[in-house]
């Protein structure tokens, strides 16, 4: 297939598609269907962080009114939850899940150990809230120690994920620097916090299991839950048309969608499960709290001799998560010697998982703020350090790039920021009592493509239904494939109905890690192409309508399944940025605002410059949450998360956004896809936290070597 050649829908701003559904209510989240009969679960979770129930005392809660069944390890059925070989192919790599009321045990605190089936929600609630627990408490531990830090397994190190990685020498590398810094940065424990909680809806019909869930993947729901009750995949079907963000939080089932699934069976009705948002502390994942050392060394001239990366990041007792967290030392600076370290520190909590930019936002933190310290070092401007360590290729894997247009958005974003008028020297720019900070950081995210299928239907009344399995969690999945069915296919974009999010549809792939636009995009295309050659084919003139019923035809369909290309494997992909900050420091009263960020962004071709836009914005503002807000309160007392809501775990709200200047530099990548494109999405949060992090720094002169930077680091002189 070749390249859409200039086109009338791909490259136009056009509004999202599903937006009128959104802000009429009528679009329905996994908590919103309602099959006939619908009876609504309350969760029990633990309170204790390890140990055993020794007694249970549910004859209350089962006398209240509306209770249909409470469930717990002593009446649940036993489950088969495959052997790990048959691991479904998300993460965890290795360990084993957490099993649903299979056991007595405890293994963190808020783990769910019962289940209230009812009438109503508040039934439910009611009779969960009266359910009598005792504990056998055993010593746990909850306490982040990086001392006790182990490295990843075998079968997650054979994921990518290995404990040690680099190339050269880095001990000699750092022995030759003229110049070295040696700098240890620590990341907060951070929760997605989406607006939609996670949900379950499960209905049986005799063997078949139907799940309204919450999903970025649902034809993994199937697999995952097929291997939890060791059933046939094609018993079960998943829909999820809608998801209110996730960020990474639903690219996996969770226990509460098998509980959804045991409340169905053993009522014979079917069930709804909803998180509370302090359930979502604890019964979903979260970005781990990771703590890193940084060795950088450099020649006179600036060039880097050694980059040495350490990080170790809590993980649960009872399986294993690892992050690509030291990738970015790997692949964004040009170094002869790299040297990085994985280490995992095994606590009592639930498992963490990938969160917006997962492992790459918090080593490319760790990284760039260290940059940020050698250009001080070495008295040279953040930007030019750099350019001089520009990556030509993908030092890494030793590929070049399929496309790369870095150096034009420093440029761009420097031009853009107004960077020429920074003076060096830190507290040196002041606007009446506030101290003024500039600072800017590197954004790398990789860009990579998995295999995908869909479906073209063509209707003689000029519509079309284009189908796959795909989720749109809110980056605009929607629309911008919407825009590619309406230029293949030569129809205005009202004219097309793109289904997605149920597992029966066409096969694609995880809408995770920025690769569902280049996969899902580019099988849509194909699909487009093959239909409209069947078109070309039939006899007669005109429009597609007066074709089909020239040909007695009322509809005309065709699929296609497209893979990355032979030619991906000869080259490394990725989305670059670069990220301009300015900060306001008042140290009388600890305030600290962000006044305006700049980035600009080299994401190949942009199919949709306004969700583009809003991708870029909205990741800004995470990267802002992570610098300045957001962390999980961790007691080691309880082993528990101690500002488990909205109130008290921060986001930045509208009055928190500075002005937002985002510019997409001229590029193409047809390497990855033919339509040119790279993944837009995660690229937009990395570099934000350490360019806020060194602009605390120049307006201040003092180095805060955590995120998240508060007040009470700031006050004072
Ligand atoms: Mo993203 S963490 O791949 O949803």
């Amino acid at each position: 297939m070749n390249a859409p050649a200039l086109s009338a829908v791909i490259g136009q701003p056009v509004s999202r598609v599903d937006g009128p559904a959104k802000v009429t209510g009528t679009a329905r989240y996994a908590a919103e269907f309602v099959p006939d009969g619908l009876a609504y679960a309350s969760v029990v979770s633990a309170t204790i962080p390890r140990g055993r129930i020794r007694a249970l005392d549910t004859s209350a809660a089962e006398g209240m009114p509306g209770v249909l069944a409470v469930v717990s390890h002593r009446n649940a059925p036993k489950l088969p939850y495959l052997e790990r070989d048959q691991r479904p192919p998300v993460d965890p790599k290795s360990g084993d899940q957490l099993r649903m009321f299979q056991d007595d045990k405890v293994l963190f605190n808020g783990q769910p150990v019962a289940v209230v089936i009812a009438d109503s929600q508040q039934e439910a609630d009611a009779a969960a809230r009266c359910i009598g627990i005792a504990y056998d408490e055993t010593e746990p531990t909850t306490t982040f120690d990086p001392g006790r830090g182990r490295p990843p397994s075998e079968e997650t190190a054979k994921g990518g994920r290995p404990g040690a990685a680099g190339r050269g020498d880095g001990a000699a590398g750092l022995a030759e620097a003229a110049t070295t810094v040696d700098v240890t940065y620590v990341q907060a424990r951070e929760h997605h916090n989406a607006i939609e909680p996670h949900a379950t809806i499960a209905q049986w019909d005799g063997d078949s299991l139907t799940l309204y869930d919450k999903s970025q993947w649902v034809q993994n729901v199937v697999v995952e839950i097929a291997h939890v009750f060791g059933i046939e995949a094609g018993k079960i079907r998943v829909i999820s048309p809608f998801v209110g963000g996730a960020f990474g939080s639903a690219l996996r089932t969770w226990p509460h969608v098998t509980i959804a699934a045991i409340a169905a069976k053993m009522t014979g009705r079917p069930v709804r499960v909803e998180l509370s948002r302090r359930q979502l502390y604890h019964s979903v994942g979260f970005r781990p709290h990771t703590l890193q050392r940084v060795r950088l060394g450099a020649a006179p001239d600036g060039r880097l001799t050694a980059i040495l990366q350490d990080a170790a990041a809590q993980v649960a007792t009872y399986e294993e998560y690892a992050e690509t967290t030291l990738q970015p030392a790997e692949t964004t600076y040009s170094c002869p010697n790299v040297a990085t370290a994985y280490r995992l520190v095994e606590m009592d909590t639930n498992s963490p998982c990938p969160m917006r930019g997962p492992g790459i936002v918090t080593g490319l933190y760790a990284l760039e703020a260290a940059m940020d310290e050698l250009a001080v070092a070495l008295n040279v401007d953040p930007v030019a350090l750099r350019l001089k360590n520009h990556a030509d290729i993908n030092e890494k894997t030793g590929l070049p790039w399929s496309s790369k247009a870095l150096k034009a958005c420093y440029e761009t974003a420097a031009e853009r920021f107004g960077w020429a008028d920074r003076i060096a020297a830190p507290r040196s720019m002041r606007i009446g009592t506030d101290l003024v900070g500039y600072g800017m950081a590197t954004a790398i995210y990789h860009a990579d493509r998995a295999p995908a299928e869909a479906e073209v239907i063509l209707f003689a009344n000029g519509t079309a239904v284009v189908r796959t399995a795909a989720s749109d969690m809110g980056p605009g999945t929607y629309t911008s494939i919407t825009q590619i069915a309406a230029d293949e296919l030569g129809l205005p974009v009202e004219a097309i109905r793109f289904e997605l999010g149920d597992s029966t549809l066409p096969m694609a792939p995880v809408h995770g890690g920025s690769i569902t636009l280049v996969s899902v995009g580019s099988a849509v295309a194909e699909a487009c192409a093959a239909v409209r050659q069947k078109l070309e084919a039939l006899t007669g003139e005109g429009s597609i309508a007066e074709r089909l019923r020239a040909n007695g035809l009322d509809r005309l369909a065709a699929s296609a399944k497209a893979s990355p290309g032979e030619e991906t494997k000869r080259y490394a992909s990725s989305a670059f940025g670069a990220v301009f900050v300015e900060v306001r420091v008042d140290e009388g009263l600890g305030t600290l605002r962000v006044k305006r960020m700049t980035g600009a962004y080299d994401v190949g071709r942009v199919i949709n410059p306004k969700i583009a836009r809003s991708q870029c914005i909205g990741g800004m503002m995470g990267g802002l949450g992570m610098a300045l807000m957001e962390a999980a309160e961790w007691d080691p007392r309880f082993g528990k998360v101690m500002n488990a809501n909205l109130a008290e775990y921060l986001v930045p709200v509208c009055a928190d956004t500075p002005a937002l200047d985002v510019t997409f530099v001229p590029s193409e990548d047809t390497v990855l896809n033919p339509l040119g494109a790279k993944g837009l999405a995660e690229i937009a949060i990395c570099g934000v936290a350490p360019a806020i992090a060194n602009a605390v720094f120049h307006a201040t002169g003092r180095r805060q070597r955590h995120i998240p930077i508060r007040p009470e680091d700031l006050i004072g002189t």
